[in-house]
């Protein structure tokens, strides 16, 4: 049974009643980011129960050292762990001389978390009863200003329901914080200096090792219903690494009081490092000039603008549409696209696990997101990101034993660094390499910009080329290249000899990088001449990885017809997932390893995930018997998973199947199907749900520099509709069970092809 108590509302989630237990998976759901930082929803006011308390800033991380039993030669130093950063958002409430505490309150009444999508803020509230009788009402409402994303806006407010009280709230800022999944017990942060004054704190921190500097501050402000009162602290207490200002203030029965708490962070990575304070200073001053009110409209403008955008809307499905929207909102919490360093984590901002930022997920399935949802620039900067970290990527391939500018892009990385250290991972998971070249050309496909390869991508290319050229061996046996123990995109294998999708991908590689680099030599001959000399790549060498693309060896089962997953595969014993008992899954919590690597079960899409991305290259008939053979034993443990076979399903005319699968991928958190919620969201698959719809059903593809759709819809649906940025213009798709309708916002007239027929859309 997946877990059902979020409430189903088009435009928000909704939590109703407390719950002890599902405090940890709230947390999760109801987090907040604007790109720049992010949250759990953990509460302001102390709480005593289970809780994963979560602050992170974009980018600020510490490199965690490599714990393995025994070490290999190549495994990276460190595990890059995103940090939990100081928190801002504490606060602590004394009631008549009681903590609020919602673990050892007598009792909780009328408990709701809504966290509104639609204008980007959360808002929790309830009812206590205190052991010392005291009963209150609170109402917390949080943001997090994408105008300004320094800055976090906290309003809490209590009201005494049955007595008169009086309340002390002590709101503090605390680097003293650790991460949950810390290998040494070793402190991540060093206090610097800590400042205060009667409304004001800041502390400011540096990681270790990484010596980002980050002031952490706060400001308060006190309200006796609308009136602001004298905010003079009663108590200040001040560590080397947390300041607390404790204010008192008397609250007459049904008279409500209110603890406003300006909060947030200024990072060494975009201030000069002496000068974190004062321009803490400056974004408190700014917000303060503004007031509540105003920022909460530019927050619901700034919400308003990329919705206008990026939403889907669905009609006649309510779960379908807070699906959807659910996984819109919490990617562009995540990632805005404003800031080229940063990257999409497969978690965002709502837990620690997947430590690092960038894994495969950004290229093989944020990309297209983020392509059609914002400007071209945007993708853009996600794939210079790894042109930017070429060098290290070269480093990286270096370690391991290859040579000559071939590169290896990292599993997972924030500065370019392999970072993750597993050796089934970081040495043999080699696909990543593959979806880099891939995004390179799905953008370009898709924006028609042609001046990214000369410029950057053509070096990527070529070093990854070169890593593909280098880990295929010749086998004389088979009279063939094989690409040897690796782990495919299905981690539930590993050290696998012709993993049929890696062998695919860099068979397509090295094509590929083999075509642009006649292309630029053609088309672009000073870019050529600058990258020949930078790369020394020539005809020979070229023709060489030609030589090996042709020549690369597929399993194939002549008995079924399809593509082997890899060597071998056959001779598992092959019982299908829907033969296994329920209580044995997710397979992940219930199985050894070993008992995982030698059943046939696959985590996510492996040959699939190549139909996925070549699905020009194999007819229908192919793909349905790729299709039934491999999903009966596909388990989608991984978040990964369910979207791909919804598209495929969708294009196979299953829709039941596909609408199946399209549920799974957009609530894959809020019914937290893989009971893992608790430790954050699957942030990079959200990418994967929208995709779904507009891949999917929507049957969006571009060929030939021309959008091609099939819109199919499911029998739940009366309608959806998306709109995709494309080429400069805005094209709004609006698919009814009747038929679609097309709409363009641009001045250029737009040829499609809809159901194979080819069509002019002219604006308006
Ligand atoms: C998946 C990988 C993915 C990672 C981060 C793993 O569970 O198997 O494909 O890159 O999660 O999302």
């Amino acid at each position: 049974m997946n877990q059902d108590y979020i409430q189903p509302d088009a435009w928000s989630i909704i939590e109703e009643g407390f719950d002890k237990d599902r405090v940890k998976s709230s947390e999760s759901l109801f987090s907040l980011g604007n790109g720049a930082m992010g949250q759990r929803a953990n509460f302001e006011e102390h709480y005593s129960g289970p809780t994963f308390q979560g602050n992170y800033i974009a980018g600020v991380y510490y490199p965690d050292k490599t714990r393995v039993g025994w070490w290999k030669n190549g495994y990276p130093e460190y595990f890059a762990k995103v940090l939990n950063a100081p928190d801002w958002t504490g606060i602590d409430v004394e009631i008549n001389g009681e903590r609020l505490d919602l673990a050892a309150c007598a009792e909780v009444r009328a408990f709701r978390r809504e966290l509104h999508m639609k204008e980007g803020w959360y808002h929790r509230s309830f009812e206590a009863v205190l052991q010392n009788g005291t009963e209150v009402r609170v109402e917390a409402r949080r943001f997090l200003s994408l105008d300004s994303d320094e800055l976090g806006v906290i309003k809490y407010e209590v009201t005494p329901l049955n007595r008169e009280a009086v309340i002390v709230f002590s709101p503090y800022v605390d680097a003293g914080i650790t991460n949950e999944d810390a290998n040494w017990d070793e402190k991540f942060w060093e206090p610097i200096e800590t400042r205060h004054s009667s409304r004001e704190a800041f502390v400011v921190a540096r990681t270790y090792k990484t010596h980002f500097k980050v002031a952490a501050f706060m400001h308060n402000t006190l309200f006796r219903d609308a009136e602001e009162v004298c905010a003079e602290p009663v108590r200040t207490q001040v560590r080397e690494d947390k300041v607390c200002l404790s204010y008192e203030i008397a609250a007459g029965r049904g008279e409500r009081v209110t603890l406003q708490k300006l909060g947030g962070y200024t990072v060494s990575t975009n201030h000069e490092g002496d000068k974190l304070v004062a321009a803490a200073q400056e974004v408190v001053e700014a917000a303060v000039k503004k007031g509540y009110d105003a920022l909460l409209q530019a927050q619901k403008k700034a919400w308003a603008e990329i919705w206008e955008m990026a939403d889907i809307t669905i009609e006649g499905d309510v779960k379908a549409q807070q699906g959807i929207r659910f996984n819109i909102f919490q990617l562009n919490q995540t990632y805005l696209g404003k800031d080229a360093r940063l990257n999409i984590g497969p978690k965002g901002f709502t837990g620690e696990k997947y430590g690092g930022s960038t894994y495969w997920d950004t290229e093989a399935y944020c990309l297209p997101f983020y392509m059609a949802t914002k400007n071209q620039q945007v993708a853009r900067n996600l794939l210079a990101y790894r042109y930017h970290q070429l060098d290290k990527a070269i480093e990286n391939a270096e370690k391991l034993g290859f040579t000559g500018g071939a590169a290896l892009y990292p599993m997972v990385t924030m500065n370019g660094e392999e970072c993750h250290n597993e050796w089934e991972i970081t040495f043999e998971e080699i696909h990543r390499n593959g979806a880099i070249a891939y995004a390179i050309y799905n953008y370009t496909r898709y924006t028609g910009d042609d001046s990214y390869i000369p410029e950057k991508g053509l070096e990527v290319l070529i070093g990854i080329a070169r890593f593909w050229k280098q880990r295929a061996t010749y086998s004389t046996a088979k009279n063939k290249y094989v690409i040897l123990g690796v782990t495919g995109p299905n981690e539930y294998e590993n050290n696998v000899n012709n993993n049929w999708y890696t062998n695919y991908m860099a068979s397509w590689c090295l094509e590929y990088a083999a075509a642009q680099v006649y292309r630029v030599k053609e088309q672009s001959a000073p870019d050529y001449t600058r990258v020949a000399e930078k790369t020394g790549v020539n005809d020979a060498e070229v023709l060489q990885w030609k030589e090996t693309a042709g020549a690369m060896y597929f399993p194939y089962s002549e008995t079924h017809g399809v593509n082997l997953q890899q060597d071998g595969f056959l001779d598992k014993e092959l019982v299908k997932v829907c033969d296994l008992d329920s209580s044995q899954r997710p397979l992940n919590q219930k199985w050894s390893w070993d008992r995982i690597l030698r059943s046939p079960y696959i985590k996510q899409a492996d040959v699939l995930q190549g139909f996925y991305f070549f699905e020009d290259h194999f007819t229908r008939e192919e793909l349905e018997r790729h299709f039934d053979f491999y999903e009966p034993f596909t388990v989608h443990e991984s978040s990964l998973s369910p979207c791909v076979h919804s598209i495929q399903a969708a294009l196979l005319d299953r829709m039941e199947q596909a609408y199946a699968f399209y549920l799974r991928t957009s609530r894959l958190d809020l019914d937290d199907y893989n009971r893992e919620v608790a430790e954050g969201c699957h942030i990079t698959s959200m990418a994967g749900t929208w995709m779904s719809i507009v891949e999917g059903f929507g049957g969006m593809r571009v060929k030939d520099n021309t959008l091609y759709f099939t819109p199919k819809i499911p029998a739940q649906w009366k309608s959806y509709s998306f709109k995709i940025n494309f080429r400069g213009q805005v094209l709004k798709i609006h698919v009814k069970a009747s038929g679609t309708e097309f709409t363009l916002e641009g001045d250029t007239p737009l040829e499609v092809v809809v159901n194979g027929n080819r069509t002019k859309i002219m604006p308006g």
